[in-house]
């Protein structure tokens, strides 16, 4: 397969777990989710590690994830947490890989719909007046990605996965 890989990233409930894993299935490829990678390698959630230890050490450990994984050729689409493409070192490792970065940019009510109604547990959304303010602290790094999606309720990760791949 000579596609370039994929990186998906975004603001958290935006979306990027289930993109990559209906990319996966399209380009019969393997996926790996960068937090579910990170929880089995420390036996710990990030929300754990960043209760415990604090966001630098998170950040830390993320970064250490991110370059294995990277590393890691048959892993053809990556999903990154929320924070991660934020990190100036994660983009330069990324962009080193030859990795295309797709942005899903969901509006903030909807990332925020998902955040309270979703299982995981977001340390660094822990009210909607943190998380708006987050969200829109972000967009300036989300738009150093590549190729940017405008994402809204309506979108199916399928329909997601296709537009990626038609470019
Ligand atoms: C984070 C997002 C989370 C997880 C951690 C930190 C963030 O991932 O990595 O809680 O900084 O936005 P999701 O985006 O998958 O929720």
């Amino acid at each position: 397969m000579n596609r370039r890989r994929i990186v998906i990233v975004g603001f958290m409930g935006s979306g990027k777990t289930t993109v990559a894993e209906a990319l996966a299935r399209q380009l019969g490829c393997q996926a790996i989710d960068l937090d579910s990678f990170i929880a089995e390698r420390a036996g710990r959630s990030p929300a754990e590690i960043i209760a415990q230890d604090g966001e630098p050490a998170f950040r830390q450990i993320e970064t250490d994830a991110l370059l294995e994984v990277l590393e890691k050729k048959a892993v053809r689409v990556i999903a990154l947490g929320g924070g991660a493409w934020t990190i100036a070192a994660n983009r330069a490792m990324v962009a080193k890989h030859d990795c295309l970065s797709v942005w899903l940019d969901a509006p903030f009510e909807l990332c925020w719909e998902r955040i309270i109604s979703g299982k995981a547990v977001r340390p660094l959304a822990p009210d909607r007046a943190t998380a708006a303010r987050l969200h829109d602290d972000r967009r300036a790094s989300y738009e150093l990605s590549e190729q940017h999606l405008k994402v809204s309720s309506e979108n199916s990760a399928r329909s997601l996965a296709d537009e990626i791949l038609n470019g």
